[in-house]
């Protein structure tokens, strides 16, 4: 190491600074200085996070080495800008925009916009695109839209044309904030660099050691040993862990909780024991003073492999001789039948119009742009104290105690400021590696994944086989449906019971079906662990059905919204489950959605020329809100001697806004009592602070802490309330001895019903969500590219509480979606190790042209009539873009992603006559012969 000293203008003061010019990056070194405004995703130069300006132009801090920069640059970095008490235009407008989500990568988009304004004060929204497109930022959440909006709004500001009250928001006069774009109480940090992420709290954190992962580099093999000695005598290193190491049975205890399961979901090791699983199982963990010293050690661990073959489709291992993987349970280890009205076999013999397909979707990565990062450590009272990503912080502690062999009451679980999950840290896993290690060292311990490992080791979207078979009479009136749906599970069970209910329930959504049969299975692979993601179980069933009804559409001659329409659930119908809904908004929205429609088909047509062909597609969706039957959670309301509220809660933030949420909710509930917003004060996120929420999954929140929080006030206002209407003041309370605390409870029990195991009828969830997507696309023919022109979704979420929020989940998903029609994948293990690898969407392949409108029928059992929004937003998207290809070029694309290349085979099969289709998959035995047993031998579940 050759170290250097430094002098840097670093935000307009000289700092000397000293580094290693040939390793150091300059990202290294500014967040070395404390400037951990910037932040670091990728480390290889394709996200932006790390952009901060040199010498007036805006560089990629990870990529950049010292030995290229020269002494006495200057340097701005987000620090530099604006400050919490004193916001750059360009951070406001970020906070009024809904430019935050996560935030993970607002420091970088804001940097990289003042160096454009720097410029160009009055740019237009193409070239702000193109500046970002240029300048690499990427944002997983927002869509991009908010954050041109935002650099719009903000170059007024700086021309004069608007002051920055103009743009700061505005409580409306009649003091209602429920429904307005509330900005999140935890923007500010987030725009000004001050809030500490993962990664930023590890390297801050006194005595850490660094951690490093030893991976398998094959997905399936025989673990035969694994020799630690090299490693252990690497610089710095204090100790490698192993298998051996762990204190508990090294098990993340994820019950299959599924009825019908025939695995008990105690599969997946912490550290890897005898068996290699798939890629992302850990051999070893290497703990050393810094990370540097960690990988170099963590690369001399050595291991024995007996390679054993690599099952990486469920078609294999579906197939009538495929061997056993997990020698613990069969391949396919859940099978759940869904049987309603009549026997479709005779429906469909006297039903003149039949549709059938096999369709396939892919392993879409979360790709996040804040690779998994975790810290540990056991406090004075010796409780094992984990900071992470989780989503369901209370259920982690219960699912790592066995495991890692910590009492459970001694665990506590802190979520820490997030770069976003989208669903993947549902998953203990991560967490369970630190508790390990800190258990194991006696040390607090950090942990930063590269990018390649967070996708080898993170969780993915299941990959899902479909086929189905769909019946309609001449009026264009649905009749029957049959199908079965795989989901690739990946090597564990983890969260395969949630998935298969989801099977059962969204094929064939939002229509009116009256006679069905369905087989949803779960089977284990050597792929990725399948996890949560936005939509999650739904977007796999509407690449089947709602490509069929395009299908259908076009065999009998009707328009697909028109065909659409006629079958879309009317009051008091019942889905294929037999639930009723509370309130059906379907057709309000076909109607809204139909003057946009037939407006984009009259472009498309005067817009298409033979080399580039446009087209139109739409796709409906419905989504629950709740997660499971009997859904429960907690919150505190307490009253401060300030006269404060604090609202105590576990709503975990993966960047869908939670606390303007419990803000909005608090507010609203509250209003009797005159409080201002800035008086809710929030405690949220740490098991040891709040009660049980729940996860931040099933769109569930707001709907589950809305309706705990007006529980909770009502009890506060009660107490506080004087016989005369007027409220004591904290102090009175505490003198007349009266409590100022109060927990609100919700729970939907009574008002949700398990799924039937023998015919998937029940009514598992206590709210629903719904939806339409247009999709305007363009398709260059002689490549086979597809790009989406325009994008609009019309929704029903109930009385919506805020609407930058719900407008922020609409964008992002249907960004998502787009991705998921057009790029994203994690199948190709040397590909798929980073963003750009994976198919990520950028900016480029968004349009600006993303709207939405919503329709607010109130939900009756919602508070203040709202439910939840996030997961419709990314359940069918994906298939308006695969329709609109169909539209614009009369080719379907039955196995995603719509890569150019397929595109442009099944362009050239239809020029010879041909069509590219996947002939029906094999799922383990003939449907009819299944539901048939599954009727003569009904599951009795045993006491
Ligand atoms: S470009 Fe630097 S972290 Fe991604
Ligand atoms: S807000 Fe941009 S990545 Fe999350």
């Amino acid at each position: 190491m050759a170290t250097k000293k430094m002098m840097l203008y670093i935000n307009g003061s000289e700092r000397m600074l000293v580094c290693d010019p040939e390793t150091d990056t300059l990202a290294d070194v500014i967040r070395r200085l404390g400037l951990t405004g910037t932040k670091v995703g990728c480390r290889v130069g394709q996200c932006g996070i790390c952009s901060v300006i040199l010498d007036g132009a805006v560089v990629r801090s990870c990529v950049k080495k010292m030995k290229n920069i020269k002494d006495g640059s200057k340097i701005t970095t987000i620090e530099g800008i604006g400050a919490p008490t004193n916001l750059h235009p360009l951070q406001l407008a970020w906070i009024i925009h809904g430019g935050v989500q996560c935030g993970f990568c607002s420091p970088g988009f804001i940097v990289s916009a003042k160096a454009l304004l720097d410029t160009n004060l009055n740019p237009t929204r193409q070239e702000v695109r193109e500046w970002f497109r240029k300048n690499h930022n990427a944002c997983r959440c927002t869509g991009y839209k908010p954050l041109v909006d935002a650099v719009m709004a903000a170059a007024k500001v700086m021309r004069g044309e608007m002051t920055m009250e103009d743009l700061n928001y505005k409580i409306p006069a009649d003091g209602r904030i429920y429904g307005t774009g509330y900005p999140r109480p935890a923007a500010l940090a987030k725009v000004t660099g001050t809030c500490d992420y993962g990664d930023d709290i590890g390297m801050k954190m006194p005595d850490a050691l660094h951690l490093a992962v030893v991976l398998p580099g094959v997905s399936h093999a025989r673990l035969l040993s694994i020799d630690t000695s090299e490693a252990e005598k690497m610089p710095g290193v204090e100790k490698v862990i192993t298998h051996k190491d762990v204190k508990g049975n090294n098990r993340i205890m994820w019950p299959c909780g599924h009825i019908l399961a025939k695995a008990d979901g105690f599969d997946r090791p912490i550290l890897a024991e005898d068996m290699i699983y798939h890629r992302g199982d850990v051999i070893a963990v290497v703990a050393a003073r810094t990370r540097a010293e960690a990988r170099a050690a963590a690369k001399k661990v050595k291991f024995e492999l007996e390679q054993l073959p690599e099952y990486l489709n469920i078609l294999e291992t579906m197939a009538a001789d495929a061997p056993q993987v997990n020698k613990e349970y069969p391949n396919i280890y859940i099978e759940a039948p869904l049987i309603k009205g009549q026997d479709t076999r005779k429906i469909i013999e006297k039903t003149p119009y039949v549709v059938e397909g096999s369709f396939y979707s892919q392993r879409q990565p979360h790709l996040v742009l804040e690779p998994d990062t975790d810290q540990a450590y056991v406090d004075a009272d010796g409780v094992l104290t984990i900071h992470c990503k989780s989503l369901f912080l209370h259920i982690n502690i219960f699912t790592l105690a066995p495991g890692v062999g910590h009492p459970a009451e001694k665990i506590r679980i802190i979520e820490n400021p997030t770069g976003a999950s989208f669903g993947y840290s549902l998953s203990p896993y991560m967490p369970g590696i630190v508790s390990v290690a800190t258990l194991a060292t006696g040390k607090p311990v950090t942990i930063t994944l590269s990018y390649e490992e967070h996708q080898h080791i993170t969780g993915k979207r299941a990959p899902s086989f479909s086929n189905a078979r769909l019946a309609c009479d001449e009026k264009g009136k649905i009749t029957a449906l049959e199908y079965e749906i795989a989901y690739d599970e990946g090597a564990y069970t983890e969260s395969a019971d949630v998935i298969a209910q989801k099977g059962l329930r969204f094929v064939g959504a939002p229509y009116k079906i009256p006679n069905a049969i369905g087989l949803c299975k779960t089977v284990i692979s050597n792929n990725a662990v399948s996890t949560a993601y936005k939509g999650f179980g739904s977007p796999q069933c509407y690449t089947c059905s709602e490509q069929l009804m395009d299908m259908m559409a076009e065999k009998i001659g009707m328009d697909p919204l028109e065909f659409r329409y006629i079958n879309v659930y009317r009051e008091g119908d019942e889905s294929i489950n037999g639930n009723k809904f509370s309130v059906y908004p379907m057709p309000q929205i076909l109607d809204r959605l139909r003057p946009y429609y037939k407006e984009a088909l009259e472009r498309a047509k005067r817009e298409s020329t033979p080399e580039r062909k446009r087209g139109v597609g739409i796709a409906c969706g419905e989504y629950n809100v709740t997660s499971a039957p009997n859904d429960h959670t907690e919150i505190i309301l307490g009253l401060n001697p300030d006269g404060t509220v604090t609202h105590y809660n576990n709503w975990q933030d993966q960047g869908q806004g939670a606390d303007a949420g419990a803000v909005v909710h608090t507010y609203e509930a509250l209003r009797p009592l005159g409080l201002r917003p800035d008086q809710i004060k929030l405690c949220m996120n740490d098991t040891a602070l709040a009660p049980m929420h729940g996860p931040s999954a099933g769109s569930r929140s707001h709907y589950m802490i809305g309706n705990a929080t007006i529980h909770a006030a009502e009890q506060l206002m009660n107490a506080m309330r004087k016989p005369d209407g007027t409220y004591r003041t904290y102090d009175e309370m505490v003198a007349e001895g009266i409590p100022t605390k109060y927990t609100g409870v919700f729970d939907t029990t009574g008002m949700t019903s398990d799924l039937d195991p023998n015919t998937g009828q029940g009514s598992p969830t206590a709210e629903y969500t719904f939806g339409t997507f247009l999709a305007e696309v363009e398709v260059e023919v002689a490549t086979g590219k597809t790009k989406v022109l325009r994008m609009k979704c019309i929704a029903d979420v109930g009385v919506i509480g805020n609407i930058v929020n719900v407008d922020g989940q609409a964008l992002g998903g249907m960004m998502q979606g787009i991705g998921m029609a057009l790029s994203e994948d994690y199948d190709d293990f040397k590909k798929h190790t980073n963003l750009a690898g994976s198919g990520f969407t950028f900016i480029d392949a968004t349009p600006d042209n993303l709207t939405t409108e919503y329709i607010e029928t109130p939900r009756p059992s919602g508070p203040h009539g709202s439910s939840g929004c996030a997961e419709l937003f990314q359940s069918s998207p994906h298939v308006a873009v695969i329709n609109a290809i169909n539209n614009a070029c009369g080719v379907r694309i039955y196995e995603l992603p719509a890569r150019p290349e397929k595109v442009k085979a099944a362009l050239e099969a239809k020029a010879r006559g041909e069509e590219i289709k996947p002939r029906k998959y094999y799922m383990g035995g003939d449907l009819h012969e299944k539901i048939d047993y599954i009727k003569a031998n009904p599951f009795t579940p045993k006491n």
